[in-house]
């Protein structure tokens, strides 16, 4: 297993370019399954999470090839399921439910289970595909999903945190081939759904309201191939965003979409953080001393939850009281105690962590728990004194596109290393 080894209190200084987003990719991936015809999608980032869903869509029968950022799929003629072995390693991959029952009319996919950020049930996912007249049986760890027909249905898909957004797309995908018009209520607005959106469009599909939380589908009876560019990975921009001011340094981020990061770019405004943009670049740098500052994750136009440990890590470095209150998955703290190992110190409180900042963090070795808290992590590495070791970076792997590379650019001192047993 792999580790990063991270010499910190070097100002992080120059220009990096964004990838693709991989909450955008995966289901877009998996929208392919809905054509028989070939499809082409640019700007997919190399992780290993899109290498899976690559895997699984050959699993499925289509013709795959992922190069170089493109992938290319076909998937003429489909059938089986995705196993336990594939959907347990990741989670986005029920989003083949969707396209499967839209184009098979029957989908058969293994129940993802818990996760360490919060239960994350898939009830509101089936209760869409039962309102299009889908048959649910759930036995022996499968779901199987059997429609003889599927028609469109107005349904409510607002839940314990509000919108679901692989729920969104996955009912959106499997509307886009049933008969007459689907409204989803409370659907999620994330950028993401947008962009699947624009691709099933591009399919030939008929989906309007994307991005607003009434989505409105019309079934048609076939869809074709299309090619796609994914949008930026905004998730990462933020990362990168913070990573600057934690280590007061000065950086510009190229090929981003500011629009899809208001609530962040305003947070950290408030936090002395000065965000400057023109067009799809962000210049990003301290203004003078950082300040407290209250944060609640909401599903989107609010601040994301996936932004949240990175700016916890942030805000250990504030000084005063910083309180982050996360709404959307309800045991999203795991980084708490790893950052008090750097000397931060937090205390958790029902669904909010406080924050008491400015002591410098002093390098130690910590350990990821799972994808944005291990980028916390990093960048709390980045900001210390001495040297830090981040063990188990395989859960970074998994959303960043060669993210010790992309700082090392950047000046950061950050070698991948074989974790020392
Ligand atoms: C997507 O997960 C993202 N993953 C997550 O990013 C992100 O944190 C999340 O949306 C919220 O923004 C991908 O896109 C692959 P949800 P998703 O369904 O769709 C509850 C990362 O770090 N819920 O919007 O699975 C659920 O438990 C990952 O890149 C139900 O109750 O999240 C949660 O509390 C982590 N029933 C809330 O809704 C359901 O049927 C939001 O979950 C579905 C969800």
């Amino acid at each position: 297993m792999e580790s990063f080894l991270i010499k910190g209190g070097v100002p992080l200084r120059g220009t990096v370019e964004i990838s693709g987003s991989k909450n955008a990719a995966l289901p877009i991936m998996a929208a392919t399954l809905l054509t028989s015809e070939p499809c082409v999608i640019r700007r997919v980032p190399d992780l290993s999470d899109t290498r899976f869903m690559a895997q699984i869509l050959a699993a499925l029968g289509a013709e795959v090839k992922f190069e170089n950022g493109t992938l290319t799929s076909r998937a003429k003629k489909i059938g089986g399921y995705a196993d336990y072995e594939l959907v347990r390693k990741m989670r986005g991959s029920i989003c083949i439910m969707g396209p499967l029952l839209g184009r098979l009319r029957q989908a058969r996919v293994s129940l993802p289970g818990g996760c360490i950020i919060g239960a994350r049930p898939i009830n509101l996912h089936l209760k869409g595909f039962a309102a299009l007249g889908a048959k649910i049986q759930i036995a022996g760890g499968y779901i199987d999903a059997t429609a003889k027909k599927l028609a469109g249905a107005t349904m409510f898909l607002g839940g314990r945190a509000g919108s679901t957004v692989l729920g969104t797309a996955n009912v959106m995908m499997a509307a886009a081939l049933a008969d007459g018009v689907t409204v989803i209520e409370s659907a999620a607005c994330e950028p993401e759904v947008v962009d699947l959106a624009r691709f099933l469009n591009a399919m030939g599909a008929k989906v309007s309201g994307a991005g607003s939380p009434t989505i409105t589908i019309t079934g048609v009876k076939k869809l074709h191939g299309a090619e796609h560019e994914v949008i930026p990975d905004r998730i990462e921009t933020a990362t990168f965003m913070i990573a600057a001011a934690a280590t007061n340094g000065e950086v510009t981020i190229t090929g981003a979409q500011p629009d899809h990061l208001r609530a962040v770019i305003d947070k950290l405004g408030e936090a002395k953080v000065s965000v400057r943009r023109r067009g799809d670049t962000l210049v990003v740098r301290r203004q003078g001393r950082l300040k407290s500052v209250d944060v609640t994750t909401l599903p989107h136009s609010g601040f994301p939850t996936d932004v949240q440990a990175q700016m916890m890590a942030l805000l250990t470095l504030a000084p005063g009281i910083s309180i982050i209150t996360e709404r959307i998955f309800e045991a999203r703290f795991m980084h708490v105690s790893e950052l008090a190992r750097l000397g931060a110190d937090i205390e958790i409180e029902g669904p909010s962590a406080i924050v008491k900042g400015g002591r410098p963090l002093s390098g130690a070795p910590v350990m990821a728990s799972d994808l944005r808290a291990s980028a916390a992590l990093v960048i709390a590495g980045l900001a210390a004194k001495g040297t830090t070791q981040v063990n188990r970076i395989y859960h970074l792997d998994r959303g960043y596109e060669r993210m010790d590379e992309k700082l090392r650019k950047l000046g950061a001192r950050i070698q991948r290393i074989e974790e020392k047993a």
